[in-house]
């Protein structure tokens, strides 16, 4: 049984029946697959969650989330798992694809709604509105609607703020910062802050890719961006073919450049590494073929 050290500085490692335990959790409410080799990394991160809530044993913990009935203590878990490593304008192919492929065909439409998949703190669907403001002038932001959802609240807590230590835009040439951020002073210096305007036309929420999420769509576009890189293939399978339903006949799904869809049954063409495209209803053919890529 695994006990809080009496410094409470550390925590003896996870038997194998907890790290059991919680991998059958975490993969049966979340989908993460947290494979063998997990168990150190698993054991830091819950040992912290456990120091905080000043739980004595592992035992005392588990005892907490199955009796929990608000579901709060099962999404503190999962915030203590996920990984929520995100860049502004991160994969920048996909940006100059959206630029140049996707965005003149939106700006003919009466509304734009893009999804952002697994958003974790903000910085891709700000992303996604930088390029839309900068491709279609000021005007676009009334008619557009960027959802963006994760599992993990303190990433969406910290997305909905938009506040940004100024290293975040790093290599982002400063007159074109300016016109989306504003500069922080008092206890915000060194920090940037999304425009309200831009911050408005972002929808955060909370939604698990393990449940429903037909009802969001549909979107001529989502960005479902290393997030399956934690679900194993039949995980990914399902989540594919549910995203498919999410899109518009024509559009757009981009994934992480190292995820690939190879070797799972979905009803996308791809289109170039890391984009894949629901075809039209007059589309005669489907290609799933594609070529290995490597991270951008
Ligand atoms: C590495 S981040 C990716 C962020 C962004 N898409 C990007 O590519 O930069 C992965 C995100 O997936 C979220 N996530 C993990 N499992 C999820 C699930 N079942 N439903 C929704 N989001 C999930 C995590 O909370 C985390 O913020």
């Amino acid at each position: 049984m695994s006990k809080i050290g009496a410094s409470g500085a550390d925590l003896l490692p996870l038997t194998s029946r907890e790290f059991e335990w919680i991998r059958q959790l975490a993969y049966e409410k979340f989908g993460l697959s947290l494979r063998d080799g997990k168990e150190t990394l698993v054991s830091a991160r819950l040992g912290k969650k456990i120091r905080e809530l000043n739980f004595s044993s592992f035992q005392e913990y588990q005892r907490h989330v199955v009796e929990d009935r608000s579901g709060d203590a099962l999404t503190a878990l999962i915030d203590a798992l996920t990984t929520n490593h995100t860049s502004f304008f991160r994969e920048p192919a996909h940006f100059d694809f959206l630029r140049k492929t996707i965005l003149p065909r939106l700006a003919m439409q009466e509304r734009i709604s893009i999804w952002s998949a697994a958003c974790s703190s903000g910085e891709e669907p700000y992303s996604i509105a930088f390029c839309l403001l900068e491709e279609l002038g000021e005007r676009v932001l009334a008619k557009t609607r960027i959802l963006a959802t994760d599992i993990c609240t303190k990433v969406l807590a910290k997305a909905q703020q938009g506040v940004y230590p100024s290293s975040r835009f790093d290599g982002i040439p400063a007159q074109r910062s300016r016109r989306f951020l504003l500069q922080g002073s008092g206890r915000f210096a060194g920090c940037y802050r999304v425009k309200p305007a831009v911050r408005e036309s972002v929808e955060f929420s909370r939604v698990n890719l393990m449940e429903s999420i037909a009802h969001l769509g549909p979107f001529p576009l989502i960005f479902c961006r290393n997030v399956m890189i934690y679900f194993d293939r039949e995980t990914q399978e399902d989540l594919v073919n549910r995203m498919a339903v999410c899109l518009e006949p024509g559009g757009y799904l981009f994934i992480g450049h190292s995820e690939s869809l190879n070797g799972i049954k979905h009803p996308l063409r791809y289109v170039c590494p890391a984009v894949y495209q629901k075809p039209r209803a007059d589309s005669p053919e489907v290609n799933t073929t594609e070529v290995k890529h490597d991270r951008s």
